[in-house]
């Protein structure tokens, strides 16, 4: 079992105040705290160990080299790839996401091809879509969740016909929580010779992930939700997928030769990271997901059950709360609006005053809130680090909210 207090105390910012009161943070969905070893690794790289890497021959480049390789063992440890050379190092989900959509479905689909997409989806694994429906006439096949936010994965199997190329699903909603169990999906696709990419900006953070056993063919995970810093993140690419994705941005680092007349490309995954990259960021989600794989992901995963579990209990005792979402497999993710006037932005206002940090608006996720006919909510998004009587002050101040409105 996870020991909160000692967990509690590597995060430093956890002991300020807000607004004079301590603070309580419940905005995990959108961006999570950070360690002391990721802020110290930062430090450490600036201070100590700073160079460009893959490019110089002393001995800062080799080490800043060494330490930012070895990043991509540690997120093919992260995620049970097969091996480090299925992992490209990005900016983050959007940025990955993205990747595969310029670099692997753009020259391969074809007008009236189809992409299935969830309703659940964030607008991450969603526009970068739209872009192949506006450029190349590629259709957009959506599947709705149930009124409880579950999503049935035959009802995505079902969507699969003889013109799909990419199934394109969330493993774990920003907004509701929904679990998918996306590894029903990917072997019904995958006996269809369809690819899936998995979106896991949420998921990876709150379950372990074997992407071998999910059998995706890309997975997409963000460093600043895992911990780490912001500008980090990396694609899990599926070699046989690699294989047939033409280049991304054009640059240093992604050729192997260039003329006047020609250039040829670095062999996967460099062909794919072009520029200098953010170094620092990810040498620091290296040590974010070390910590977290330190605590144990099992662990982890236990943990924000037993959160979530006392988090419903107590939101759900407030009959004047609509909660968004109560499916099956949920993560500690609660979306919910106030009857009465109290707009979502109100209800995030009167929290902030008590300290307590939520998110209110979309949530990027807009086909899903008109799906669950909302304009608006306030979402409170766990993390391993919350604490029950941290879920007792939000309960207090909604109550305190729903009486200022009442
Ligand atoms: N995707 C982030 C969220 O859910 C920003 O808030």
């Amino acid at each position: 079992m996870l020991d909160i207090a000692k967990v509690r105390a590597d995060f430093p910012i956890l002991a300020r105040e807000v607004n004079g009161k301590p603070l309580v943070y419940l905005d995990n969905g959108a961006s999570a705290q950070k360690p002391q070893v990721v802020i110290d690794s930062i430090l450490q790289s600036y201070s100590h160990e700073y160079a460009n890497v893959h490019r110089g021959l002393h001995y800062l480049s080799n080490l800043a080299t060494e330490k930012y390789e070895a990043v991509r063992g540690i997120v093919a440890r992260f995620l049970n790839a097969g091996s480090e050379e299925e992992i490209v190092f990005t900016t983050g989900a959007t940025e990955g996401i993205n990747l595969i959509s310029y670099a692997w479905a753009a020259p391969r689909l074809q007008p009236g091809d189809e992409i299935v997409l969830s309703i659940l989806e964030h607008h991450a694994n969603i526009v970068p879509w739209h872009f192949l429906r506006e450029r190349q006439g590629v259709v957009l096949k959506w599947v709705e969740c149930d009124q409880n936010g579950d999503l049935d994965p035959q009802a995505v199997i079902d969507a699969i016909g003889p013109k799909t190329r990419l199934v394109a699903i969330t493993q774990m909603s920003n907004v509701t929580g929904t679990v998918v169990d996306v590894a029903a999906i990917c072997r019904a696709a995958r006996a269809r010779g369809v690819p899936v990419l998995v979106d896991g900006s949420q998921g990876a953070v709150h379950m372990p992930v074997d992407v071998q056993a999910i059998g995706c063919d890309f997975y997409a995970i963000t460093g600043h939700k895992l911990y780490g810093p912001s500008g980090s993140g990396a694609i899990y690419i599926r070699s046989e997928r690699m294989e047939e994705m033409r280049p991304f941005l054009g640059g240093g680092d992604m050729i192997r030769e260039v003329t006047r007349d020609a250039v040829s490309y670095a062999a996967p995954p460099m062909r794919f990271e072009a520029g200098t990259p953010g170094i620092v960021q990810q040498i620091g989600m290296g040590v974010a997901l070390n910590y977290l794989m330190g605590l144990g992901m099992a662990q982890v995963a236990a943990r924000e059950r037993a959160l979530r579990d006392y988090a419903n209990a107590r939101l759900s005792g407030l009959n004047w709360l609509n909660i968004q979402g109560n499916s099956v497999e949920k993560g500690a993710i609660f979306s919910f609006t106030m009857q009465g006037p109290a707009h979502a932005h109100d209800i995030s206002t009167v929290l902030d005053k008590k300290g307590i940090a939520v998110r209110a608006g979309t949530h990027c996720a807009m086909p899903l809130m008109q799906h669950l006919g909302v304009t608006a909510t306030c979402r409170a998004s766990l993390a391993l680090y919350n604490t029950e009587a941290e879920i007792d002050k939000l309960v207090e101040a909604l109550e305190l909210c729903h009486d200022l409105f009442a």
